[in-house]
């Protein structure tokens, strides 16, 4: 009977499940110990399963590791989805780094690129559509779009974990969420039933879920309660890179700050690097040391919290600060950000912000990529006229 459930789970969805699990017995304690005995006890057959089709585009291994202090470092990396004989340029160079224990907040519009260059750093893009034409992603030194498939197996879920956008989607319906956090931490470690189960109490109390209801299914918790199931999946393997896709979007407000304090709580216990991937700029000014703007697939402005919300160089930042209401001035309107993302399909040549900017001029569109300007120590801005005077 539990064998019938698991197999009407969709073959992707279980392969992603399983990757962003576990297999570290302890979390927070001994983890360098327990990653190298978990690495030579890991059974790699059962993470193989779905990954047949998926490799690492075309990229040659050009790359070098800028900074051995970086945990993770993103090269200029670039994803492209063919789609209806088009080709979606989703990802279009992006690069940035995260040290160990920082957090790092990937902020766009919708459709920017951002769970694309979260599945990218994991390798679960599925190809095709989706193929990697550049770039390098480095975690801790190694290359991973150079990583033979069988070496990936073992970094995701040891390593990366990653919790993602829709937590509905995340479960499978038909089993208990005990069962699900247990098959991953069985896979992974060579726990006896028992072990395995007490392993799966301790992470559901973790995140604040009572053990008793290990035997539920997904539709007797509510939404909170589910993306806490999925965070406490993500974090079985006890990760050193969490990769969190809009954690708390789905939730209402008095949850979302609920499931913000614990994975903050939890990060800081374990260490965690963690990328925080969101629309919400308040929640990267309580939980990100480093943010990174997106718009089109690109970087537009990067750098320390700080410099990015109290001296926001780049117009499409600055938009974005703009359409936020403040409380201590009510006389002014809120002013949105015009106009729409451009079709990553047609992107415009120059600066992809140009047809929406203020300050767009006829030589924002001549260049075929407008170049980043470090205009403070880590402060990066991707405009014509950034560090000139009124940019
Ligand atoms: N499987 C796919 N096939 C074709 N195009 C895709 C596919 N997945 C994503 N895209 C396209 O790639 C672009 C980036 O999508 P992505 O999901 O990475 O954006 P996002 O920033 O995460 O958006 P959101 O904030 O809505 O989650 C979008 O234009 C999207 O339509
Ligand atoms: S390069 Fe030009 S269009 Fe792009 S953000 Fe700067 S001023 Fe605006
Ligand atoms: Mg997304």
């Amino acid at each position: 009977m539990k064998d019938e459930k698991k197999t009407s789970r969709s073959p992707e969805l279980e392969g992603e499940e399983k990757r962003e699990h576990g297999k570290n017995r302890d979390h927070g304690h001994d983890r360098e110990k327990n990653r190298e005995h978990g690495r030579d006890k890991s059974r790699e057959h059962g993470w193989g399963r779905g990954f047949g089709r998926r490799h690492p585009g075309e990229v040659t291994g050009k790359y070098q590791l800028k900074d051995p202090k970086n945990f993770l470092e993103v090269q200029n990396l670039v994803v492209e989805y063919s789609s209806d004989k088009k080709i979606v340029q989703a990802v279009n160079g992006i690069s940035f780094s995260l040290k160990k224990g920082e957090t790092l907040g990937l902020v766009g519009e919708t459709g920017a690129g951002k769970t694309t260059i979260a599945k990218a750093i994991m390798r679960i893009l599925p190809d095709p559509p989706a193929k990697v034409k550049d770039g390098a992603v480095f975690v801790g030194g190694r290359d991973l779009m150079q990583m033979p498939e069988h070496k990936m197996l073992k970094i995701r879920g040891a390593e990366i974990a990653m919790i993602f956008q829709d937590p509905m989607t995340a479960l499978n319906p038909l089993m208990s969420v005990g069962d699900q956090i247990m098959e991953v931490v069985q896979i992974h470690n060579h726990y006896t039933r028992e072990e395995a189960l007490e392993h799966t109490c301790k992470m559901l109390e973790m995140v604040g879920i009572p053990r008793s209801r290990s035997v539920e299914y997904p539709h007797q918790f509510s939404g909170g309660m589910k993306q806490r199931v999925v965070i406490a999946m993500a974090l079985a393997c006890n990760p050193e890179l969490l990769l969190a896709d809009e954690p708390t979007t789905a939730l209402d407000v008095t949850i979302q700050a609920q499931v913000l304090d614990m994975i903050r709580d939890l990060r800081d216990r374990l260490n965690t690097s963690m990328v925080l991937i969101t629309h919400d700029l308040g929640v990267v000014a309580e939980t990100c040391d480093k943010v990174v703007i997106v718009y089109a697939g690109q970087a537009m402005e990067s750098g320390a919290r700080n410099d990015i919300f109290l001296n926001p160089q780049h117009p499409y930042t600055k938009g974005l600060f703009g359409s936020l209401p403040k409380m201590d001035d009510d006389s002014k309107r809120l002013s949105p950000i015009k106009g729409l993302p451009p079709d990553p399909t047609d992107l415009p040549r120059g600066c992809p912000f140009a047809p929406r900017c203020p300050k767009a001029c006829e030589a924002c569109s001549q260049d075929a990529s407008i170049p980043e300007v470090e205009v403070e120590p880590g402060h990066f801005v991707k405009c014509l006229f950034a560090g000139k005077e009124d940019a």
